[in-house]
């Protein structure tokens, strides 16, 4: 498999605490990456480093084979890299439609959410309000959807930002089976279309369906690596991780 995203030797601490501790680990190309690991072993904390929310104290960070210290905001448009938040980072007192067309807007002025009727935008605004199925609450405020809609509408504000790189912070986090399904579909869309998907999952079970391989952190080290199959035998995961 191809690297998409390396760290090496990544140290991220606050206040003494090391959250990510002399961490090395490889991201493949063009597949899903589950980020799994206890609560507070790092999972968010890596995906910040990586989105250019934090800054490390050391190592380097490798994307598509170029070379970063550290991933600052403004780099993400042109890494192509697009993001969700464990807790919802939507815009409550703004529409669907305006909180999708927002991240496109953020990056290069936000008066181009007065041209949404005239730019190219809207086609893929179409498309993507299709696919989270949203099309019938586009000029409701995102304050008055369901969790589960919310949740999809984080996921659509990626869809809107042609990313290859797309990190999802539990994603499916107190959802029912039925929105579950849904996100999962459109993951497998992304596969198909070649794009590297990095997930914080819980979830064994969605883990085993979704994922091509498996990153387990605990303590903000690698734990262990491999495919879902091979990780969940591994008797340290087992212990550190499924409490067996
Ligand atoms: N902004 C912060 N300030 C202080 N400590 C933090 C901060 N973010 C995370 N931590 C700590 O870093 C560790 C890893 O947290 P996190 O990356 O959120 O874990 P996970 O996502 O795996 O549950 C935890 O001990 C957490 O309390
Ligand atoms: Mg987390």
């Amino acid at each position: 498999m191809e690297t998409m995203i390396k760290v090496e030797n990544l140290t991220k601490q606050f206040m003494g605490l090391k959250a990510i501790d002399d961490l090395t680990v490889e991201i493949p190309a063009g597949v899903a990456t589950g980020l799994i690991g206890p609560n507070g072993s790092g999972k968010t904390t890596l995906m910040n480093v990586l989105t250019g929310l934090l800054s490390p104290e050391a190592g380097t960070i490798f994307i598509n084979e170029r070379r970063f210290r550290k991933i600052k905001p403004n780099m993400l448009r042109r890494l192509k890299i697009a993001r969700t938040f464990q807790d919802s980072r939507l815009i409550e007192q703004m529409s669907v439609e305006d909180n999708l067309l927002l991240p496109v807007a953020e990056n290069r002025c936000w008066h181009s959410l007065a041209e949404r009727n005239t730019n190219a935008y809207r086609e893929k605004l179409e498309a993507v309000l299709e696919t989270i199925r949203l099309k019938q609450y586009r000029n409701k405020n995102a304050g008055e959807l369901s969790y589960g809609q919310r949740k999809l509408l984080e996921i659509g504000r990626t869809l809107m930002q042609n990313a290859e790189i797309y990190f999802f912070d539990e994603p499916f986090t107190g959802l029912f089976p039925e929105a579950v399904g849904q996100i999962l579909a459109i993951m497998q869309k992304l596969k198909t279309a070649g794009k590297t998907l990095i997930i914080i999952e819980h979830n064994m079970n969605l883990i085993e369906r979704l994922c091509d391989y498996v990153a387990v952190l605990d303590h903000g080290t690698l734990l262990a690596e491999g495919t879902p199959a091979e990780v969940l035998k591994n008797e340290q995961v087992r212990e550190a991780y499924l409490g067996k």
